[in-house]
């Protein structure tokens, strides 16, 4: 039996009831976080919540509570169900409302929490590596967004699914954007670790993304925030996707063309290291 918060009340989600007339059902006008727990801790939990409150500023989205009133919330209701691991998954919509072309309107935000099911990888199995496929960018232009309207990213990830890769490297004018659910990064023949800026709204500033730079540079791996080819993509010596719940997952083919060695690569395999004794202290 499972037990989610519904706009503060910690029910059986067979019980938990929401209106049809909910915005998001109606408009997809919500927002959404995934934050990993590890063994109890909550990880970048701050970082999530600063990203989730610049999301519902952007969609003017209004909520009756601050950012360390919702993290109070949050550790109460994972103290409640005692939940030690997994992600969890909260949302965030307008309220409930007519279905009223305007987002100015007098509604009370719904607020969802619950645990996703986050089985961790065995280690050997991510070494192993991933393969992934190249997808067109079909997404809309505010990606920086953590909307709940993800059916573009959904597409993507299926046509991956269908091919057994593990994700789906979004290209736009010929140049990488992101995955359709992490951020990717690639490492040149100088070993320069490459990604994507997120100043210009194409992807989503990724949390894991923020973690891993601060990582590299602490560790002196040298970094180059620029946006960079297709071309550069299949060149690579390595390449991995980042996200809360993948964490750091080598990429070793693509479109079935082999990357680099074909293995993952010591850069790769050294910030795994890293992210993994970040996860021990946290
Ligand atoms: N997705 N880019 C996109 C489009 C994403 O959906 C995600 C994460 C990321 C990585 O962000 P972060 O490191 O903060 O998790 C990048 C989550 C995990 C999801 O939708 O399940």
């Amino acid at each position: 039996m499972s037990y989610i918060f519904l706009n503060n009340k910690i029910i059986k989600d067979s019980e938990a009831k929401i209106s049809i007339h909910d915005r998001a059902l109606q408009f997809s006008d919500g927002i959404y976080e995934v934050i990993l727990l590890n063994s109890g801790n909550f990880i970048d939990l701050d970082a999530h919540i600063e990203r989730l409150f610049s999301s519902l500023a952007m969609l003017k989205i209004k909520l009756s509570f601050n950012k360390e009133e919702l993290i109070a919330k949050i550790i109460n209701y994972q103290k409640k169900i005692k939940e030690h691991n997994n992600a969890l998954y909260i949302q965030i919509t307008r309220g409930t409302a007519k279905r009223v072309q305007t987002l100015d309107i007098d509604s009370e935000a719904n607020i969802i929490m619950y645990f996703l099911n986050n089985k961790s990888l065995d280690k050997q199995d991510i070494l192993n590596g991933f393969s992934a496929i190249t997808h067109d960018d079909i997404r809309w232009k505010k990606c920086e967004i953590k909307s709940t309207s993800i059916l573009a990213n959904l597409l993507c990830k299926e046509k991956a699914n269908e091919l057994s890769a593990c994700e789906a490297i979004l290209i736009e004018d010929n140049h990488v954007t992101e995955g359709s659910f992490s951020n990717i990064f690639i490492i040149d023949e100088n070993n320069n670790l490459i990604t994507r800026p997120i100043d210009d709204g194409r992807i989503l500033p990724g949390i894991t993304r923020a973690r891993i730079l601060k990582l590299a540079q602490q560790n002196n791996i040298n970094i180059d925030i620029r946006k960079y080819s297709k071309t550069e993509l299949f060149s690579a010596k390595e390449v991995f996707a980042s996200s809360s719940t993948m964490l750091i997952r080598p990429i070793i083919k693509i479109d079935e063309q082999i990357i680099g060695s074909g293995k993952t690569g010591d850069i790769t395999k050294k910030l795994i290291s890293l992210y993994q004794d970040f996860l021990d202290k946290s």
